[in-house]
């Protein structure tokens, strides 16, 4: 109930009637929230699930998900690549080796980049065994074998629940697939999510979440300025978020020590700085520039000695006054890539508009909404 409550909301436009934005707090960010969802067709307090359910299913997997989809998130998170022969797929690295048995099967191509391989060869690959062997206490035997999706697949999962979620999409590494912002688009008008066919798309009947059914059903996120702007061109129609990145190839830091060889990743990042709001500002007048409604910083997360968030836990750049600036720009925040309560409420108490999480469960439980049994959905489809 309360999820079909928030997209009536906007649905019926209540957002003519409400402030551009909430007052400032005294230190610059928007308090609880800002209203510039209600002005943009994206979900209030957007659920993002990060690769799908990737805490409880093996990242950009089938169960993965058709588990987020049936717990009710906004979108789906994927990355985007390309095959040797030109298909799309949802692969987070640029390498195999991680979550694989590439090494197995193509031991000479162990390291080899995603894009060196055919679809046929992909299909190949168990994506799902490395997660028994890393998580035993969520491995499960029907993990096994899990095959890389194309974007077909994950579309197929997107629009055959009850719920109808939409396409969270990140051009990755976009410098080794010219044109794949073109090739998107193709794809996205071939299967009606663009275009003239996707002003007639299905509703969903049954299920709470809507998202795909409407014009917010599609939000491509990047961290590259050069493929911004080729989103900007190819599909100007569609809503567009700038990751934020601290360091290399992203916003200039300051100056600091270097990692220590006991230290961990997580706890480098959390100690590093922009070098200036200048620096900072620079990049949110890009995304704003370029027709961006938004921006994707990293965040630190509280738990990030744990097993799993480690691999997540970032830089902070989503300190009160970025929130604040974004907001001043009209450019909504969504936060990558957060999986604890105690950080949902930190951040959403600094006004962010949503998360990436790889805990979608812990995420709408945060916002309000009934538990689900995940293992039940789970067994529902066969894992
Ligand atoms: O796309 C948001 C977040 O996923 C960015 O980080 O490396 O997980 O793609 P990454
Ligand atoms: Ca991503």
């Amino acid at each position: 109930m309360i999820k079909a409550k928030r997209h009536w909301l906007r649905i019926c436009g209540l957002s003519l009637m409400l402030p551009f934005a909430a007052a400032q707090a005294d230190d610059g960010a928007t308090p609880q929230g800002s209203t510039l969802c209600t002005k943009i067709p994206i979900p209030c307090d957007a659920v993002i699930a990060h690769r799908g359910a990737s805490y409880q299913a093996p990242e950009s997997t089938r169960p993965a998900y058709l588990l987020a989809r049936d717990l009710g998130v906004d979108y789906l998170e994927l990355d985007l690549q390309r095959t040797k022969d030109g298909v799309l797929v949802a692969v987070h690295d640029n390498t195999l080796g991680r979550n694989t048995d590439v090494a197995e099967v193509f031991p000479d191509r162990a390291d080899a980049p995603v894009s060196s391989f055919t679809l046929d060869e992909l299909k190949q690959l168990d994506a799902g065994s490395w997660f028994n062997a890393s998580y035993p206490e969520r491995a499960r035997d029907s993990y096994s074998g899990l095959e890389i999706l194309t974007l077909d697949e994950v579309i197929d999962i997107a629009e055959n629940g009850d719920n109808h979620p939409g396409l969270y999409i990140e051009t990755k590494v976009p410098e080794q697939f010219p044109g794949i912002e073109q090739d998107l688009r193709d794809k996205l008008e071939a299967r009606g999510w663009l275009g003239d066919a996707a002003k007639t798309r299905p509703a969903a009947e049954g299920g709470a979440v809507k998202v795909g059914d409407g014009p917010g059903r599609l939000v491509m996120q990047t961290f590259s300025k050069a493929s911004l702007e080729a989103l900007e061109q190819t599909m100007p129609e569609v809503p567009r978020v700038l990751l934020l990145w601290l360091g290399e190839g992203g916003i200039e830091a300051a100056p600091s020590e270097p990692q220590a060889e006991d230290e961990s990743s997580a706890d480098y990042y959390a100690r590093q700085q922009v070098a200036s709001p200048e620096a900072f500002r620079s990049w949110l007048d890009f995304a704003k520039d370029h027709g961006a409604i938004g921006i994707g910083p990293s965040a630190v997360q509280t738990e990030h000695d744990g097993p799993f968030s480690s691999q997540f836990s970032y830089m902070e750049l989503a300190e009160p006054w970025m929130i604040g600036m974004a907001h001043d720009d009209g450019m909504l925040v969504h936060l990558y890539t957060v999986d604890e309560p105690a950080d949902f409420e930190r951040y959403r108490q600094r006004g962010v508009d949503g998360f990436f999480t790889n805990r979608a469960e812990q995420l709408l439980t945060f916002y309000g909404h009934p538990a689900q049994d995940q293992e039940a959905i789970l067994e529902r489809h066969g894992y």
